[in-house]
């Protein structure tokens, strides 16, 4: 694994946008994988900056997203197709079909799961993996369990991720009780993994991830298996390495 230490939240975003650009122009052709989160959002910024700038062409790129919310349609300012249009996809000159993400409005959970998969054997493993890290180690919506689980399935959200995204709906009736996630085959399928985390409040499980077991009780901690991992972290991520 090789560690890029930024000294805060916007060193770490250009370091690891560095990554992602520099994937980009070695393969115009590239597949990106790619995740949502407060964390990857300052390296969208500068990723869609280069663009604008002329520097970064994405009209050849495609992209897979990790997860999405079951139940969100894509206009809803929730759903995780809206993030990536609203941060990136329009924003810079890619083909939006040539842009995946789980089908939250896909009902038919083994359907939607099924599809996505298929869609991810199509379009290849992805050259660069993006991911962010939660506090409890999970990456996508893999959430801590007793398995890795390695395709793309439905996950039951946590009663406090319910309860912590309930403030951005009107209802707790209408917070998404359910999501579908890539697996862990498919993240560890990817050329490159590419890992961000900022904050204090990361560092434990940063700290979990790399130096302690491999086990799915800290999702994360699988990277350890992948031979081209690059961690873009701030020092307060880094606080416990
Ligand atoms: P965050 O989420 O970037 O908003 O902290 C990361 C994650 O939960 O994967």
């Amino acid at each position: 694994m090789r560690i890029l230490r930024g000294k805060d939240y916007g060193e770490m975003s250009l370091l690891a946008a560095r990554i992602m650009a520099a994937k980009i122009l070695s393969n115009p052709s590239c597949v990106l994988g790619l995740a949502t989160g407060s964390t990857p959002i300052g390296l969208y910024d500068k990723l869609v900056k280069w663009n604008e700038e002329g520097i970064l062409d994405f009209s050849k790129v495609t992209t897979v997203n990790l997860d999405e919310y079951k139940g969100l349609t894509p206009d809803n300012d929730q759903s995780y197709r809206y993030f990536m249009n609203t941060h990136l996809f329009d924003r810079v000159n890619i083909r939006k079909d040539h842009t995946f993400v789980p089908d939250g409005t896909e009902k038919d959970e083994e359907k939607a799961c099924a599809d996505y998969n298929r869609i991810l054997e199509e379009v290849g493993p992805a050259d660069i993996q993006l991911l962010g890290i939660g506090r409890n180690g999970h990456i996508g919506f893999n959430e801590p369990g007793d398995a890795f689980i390695p395709l793309t399935h439905s996950v039951q959200l946590t009663e406090s991720t319910i309860e912590a995204n309930s403030r951005f709906f009107a209802t707790l009736e209408e917070v998404p009780k359910k999501a579908y996630t890539m697996g862990m085959k498919t993240i560890l399928n990817a050329k490159t993994v590419l890992i961000v985390a900022s904050g204090k409040d990361k560092a434990q499980a940063v700290h979990d991830a790399f130096e302690g077991p491999v086990t799915p009780a800290c999702p994360a901690s699988v990277l350890q298996l992948h031979s081209d991992v690059v961690l873009a972290a701030d020092e307060d991520a880094l606080s416990l390495m």
